[in-house]
């Protein structure tokens, strides 16, 4: 079952200048991990933010072809704050709000108008715990955020995503500002996030993407040169140039 479908996704920058994304087909498995990897530069950002619409957010993005979610045209007449709400996205830097890790997790709730302290109270130890952070703040919620460790923070920033409830989770480089040791409880914790999301994960490490995907879409310069399973696209890829690439022999 697909949570994602793109069909024929083209998306151009600065008013048709950069011809971004080329003809793109891609499903995205519900419940499972997806890897795009590929050189910096070849779209993999560009895609990812294909999904929950935040290209909209820059001037000159001109987009045409299909995503679907859930069988619904996400480019179609819907709710796009709601879209977002149901995406939800976590970025290269971690970027907590300076406030509590409390406040943190609850904000998109009090956004909604939600002040039940029971609820918030709950909302926000049951998120903490589903990003693997509750025994290392729990004792500490009233703290400022900007306390924590970087890899901590991160973490905070998957809690205040995952309090929303959203169906799918969009990683661009989670990790790629941590440490050894950070990486490895963010690629622990997507390990039981896929239980219950949908994640698409960008990442500039081959070995990440090996460690923790189920599929890998594999981009070069605006094109998706194939698409597989990991195994098939790090054992046995059809393309020379995925073969290159997953080598080494260029990055
Ligand atoms: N906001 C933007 N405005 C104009 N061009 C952009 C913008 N963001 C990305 N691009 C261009 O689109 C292409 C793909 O970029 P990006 O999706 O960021 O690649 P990746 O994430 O794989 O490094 C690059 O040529 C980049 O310069
Ligand atoms: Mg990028």
């Amino acid at each position: 079952m697909n949570k994602f479908n793109i069909e024929n996704l083209n998306l151009y920058y600065n008013d048709g200048d950069t011809h971004a994304l080329k003809n793109i087909n891609l499903p995205i498995p519900h419940k499972k991990v997806t890897a795009l990897i590929g050189p910096s530069g070849c779209g993999k950002s560009t895609l990812l933010r294909c999904l929950n619409r935040m290209n909209d957010l820059i001037a000159g993005v001109k987009i045409d072809g299909l995503v679907e979610m859930d069988a619904e045209d996400v480019y179609g007449n819907i709710d796009v704050a709601n879209l977002r709400i149901k995406v939800g996205m976590v970025f290269q830097k971690a970027n907590p709000f300076p406030m509590s890790i409390y406040e943190n997790v609850a904000y998109g709730l009090r956004a909604q108008g939600i002040s039940d302290k029971k609820h918030l109270d709950e909302v926000v130890e049951k998120s903490l715990r589903s990003a693997a952070l509750w025994d290392e703040v729990k004792d500490r919620l009233k703290s400022n955020a900007f306390g924590l460790s970087g890899g901590q923070q991160q973490r905070l920033c998957i809690a205040r995503t995952i309090a929303m409830e959203p169906d799918v989770i969009l990683m661009d480089e989670p990790t790629s500002a941590l440490d050894p040791i950070a990486t490895k409880k963010i690629e622990d914790l997507m390990e039981t996030l896929k239980k219950d999301f949908t994640i698409v994960i960008v990442t500039h490490s081959m070995q990440q993407a090996r460690r923790i995907s189920d599929r890998t879409a594999f981009f070069l310069m605006g094109e998706l040169v194939e698409h597989n399973d990991t195994e098939h696209i790090f054992m046995n890829p059809t393309d020379h140039r995925t073969l290159g690439y997953v080598n080494g022999d260029f990055g």
